[in-house]
C-alpha cells in the first residue's frame, strides 16, 4: 500500500493522532505514554508511527512484516513525565526500549494516551508495588474493632416501626434462599447494601446544586459508605464466585432495589436512613453468624484476598475470620452513620446542619 493510500484509508481518529505525532504535541520529546492500539491502524502505518514517533525500529519492522489490518500489539512502554526534560532523547529511547523489550516478554499491550495524563504511581510501605487501582494507599484504613456490635436503636415511632420490620421482612426470603452459605449470603447482600450511601449521596448532591447550599460534609460520608461497600463486594467476590441464576438475581433485585429506594429517600429520607440503619443491624447479625460457622470449622478459614490485606491494612497472614471481623465493624459504622441521619432528620433539621462523620474510611 503506497503512502498517500495509507493516509487516506487512516480513519479520523487516527489522522489526528498521526498529526500530533508530526507536529510534536505527541512524541518522544513529550515523553507521554503513547500507543497505536486500538486505532486499527493498518499495519504500516502503525510501523512507520513505531519508527519516527516511538523509536522503536524492531518493532516497525515487526510490523511491517505483518500484512493483515489490526490493532498495534507493541508491549507496553513507558516514556517518562513531562518534567524530566533534562534526560537526552537517547536516554529516553534506550530506557524505553529496554521496558518494552522487558515487557514485551509479559506480552502486555500498549494502553492509548496522546492526552499527557500519567497516573500516579504508588508504593507500599515496604516499598512494593501498590498493585490496586480501585483503591489507593490513602483510601486505606485500619477499621475499629472495638465499635459496640450490640447497639440497637429501639423504634420510637410508626415509622421506625415501619422501618424495622420492613427489614426483619426482607430478611425471610434471604434466609430461606441462602440458608448456611454466608460466603455467598455475604456476597449478594453487599450488592444491595452499597446502593443506600449512593443514592443518598447523589440525592444530597442535587439539593445542594439546587439550593446553593453546603452539604455539611454529608455527601462524602455517603458516598465514602457506598464505596466501602462495593469493597466488601469486591473482596467477597474474591471468595464466593455467583452463579448465572444468583448473578441475575443481583440484576433484578438492583432495578427493584435502586428504584425504590430512590424514591423512598426523595419523599421520607429520615425513615430511608432508619431502614438502611436497621439493614446495618442486620449485616451485623449476618456476619457474626458467618464468624460463628467459621470457628464451628464448618467454614474453612481460607487466607484473606490479598485486596482485603491491602484495604483493611491487614497482617499478611489474615485469614477470612479476620475479613469478616473487620467488615463486621464497618456494618456497625455504617449503622451508628445512618441513625445518626435519621435522628437529625427527625429533630426538623437538615443534615447539613450536623457535621457529617467524614473520613472514617
Ligand atoms: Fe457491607
Ligand atoms: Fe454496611
Amino acid at each position: 500500500m503506497s503512502a498517500g493510500a495509507i493516509r487516506r484509508s487512516w480513519r479520523p481518529a487516527a489522522r489526528i493522532v498521526l498529526w500530533q505525532f508530526e507536529h510534536g504535541a505527541v512524541g518522544p520529546s513529550a515523553r507521554q505514554i503513547t500507543t497505536l492500539s486500538g486505532l486499527s491502524l493498518p499495519r504500516a502505518v502503525q510501523a512507520e508511527a513505531a519508527n519516527r514517533v516511538i523509536g522503536l525500529p524492531w518493532a516497525a519492522s515487526r510490523l511491517a512484516a505483518s500484512s493483515t489490518r489490526g490493532s498495534l500489539t507493541l508491549p507496553h512502554i513507558r516514556l517518562a513525565s513531562n518534567s524530566s526534560a533534562l534526560r537526552s532523547e537517547d536516554e529516553d529511547k534506550d530506557e524505553s526500549l529496554e521496558l518494552a523489550n522487558k515487557n514485551s516478554d509479559k506480552g502486555d499491550l500498549v494502553r492509548s494516551n496522546y492526552w499527557g495524563i500519567t497516573p500516579k504511581e504508588n508504593l507500599r510501605e515496604d516499598g512494593t508495588p501498590w498493585p490496586w487501582n480501585c483503591f489507593r494507599p490513602a483510601q486505606t484504613y485500619t477499621p475499629d474493632i472495638t465499635i459496640d456490635l450490640l447497639k440497637h436503636h429501639k423504634p420510637e415511632n410508626w415509622e421506625d416501626r415501619l422501618a424495622f420490620w420492613s427489614v426483619k421482612a426482607l430478611r425471610v426470603p434471604t434466609d430461606l434462599f441462602f440458608r448456611k452459605r454466608y460466603g455467598c449470603r455475604a456476597m449478594m447482600l453487599e450488592t444491595v447494601a452499597a446502593v443506600p450511601g449512593m443514592v443518598g449521596g447523589l440525592l444530597l448532591h442535587l439539593r445542594s446544586l439546587r439550593r446553593f447550599e453546603h452539604s455539611g460534609g454529608w455527601i462524602k460520608a455517603l458516598l465514602e459508605e457506598a464505596e466501602n461497600e462495593r469493597m466488601h463486594l469486591m473482596t467477597f467476590m474474591e471468595v464466593a464466585k455467583p452463579n448465572w441464576y444468583e448473578r441475575a438475581l443481583v440484576v433484578a433485585t438492583q432495578g427493584v432495589f435502586f428504584n425504590a429506594y430512590f424514591l423512598f429517600y426523595l419523599l421520607a429520607p429520615r425513615v430511608a436512613h432508619r431502614f438502611t440503619g436497621y439493614l446495618e443491624e442486620e449485616a451485623i447479625y449476618s456476619y457474626t453468624r458467618f464468624l460463628e460457622e467459621i470457628e464451628k470449622g464448618n467454614i474453612e478459614n481460607v487466607p484473606a484476598p490479598a485486596i482485603a490485606i491491602d484495604y483493611w491494612r491487614l497482617p499478611k497472614d489474615a485469614t477470612l475470620k479476620d475479613v469478616v471481623t473487620v467488615v463486621r465493624a464497618d456494618e456497625a459504622h455504617h449503622r451508628d452513620v445512618n441513625h445518626y441521619a435519621s435522628d437529625i432528620r427527625k429533630e426538623g433539621k437538615q443534615l447539613h446542619e450536623a457535621p457529617a462523620p467524614v473520613d472514617y474510611h
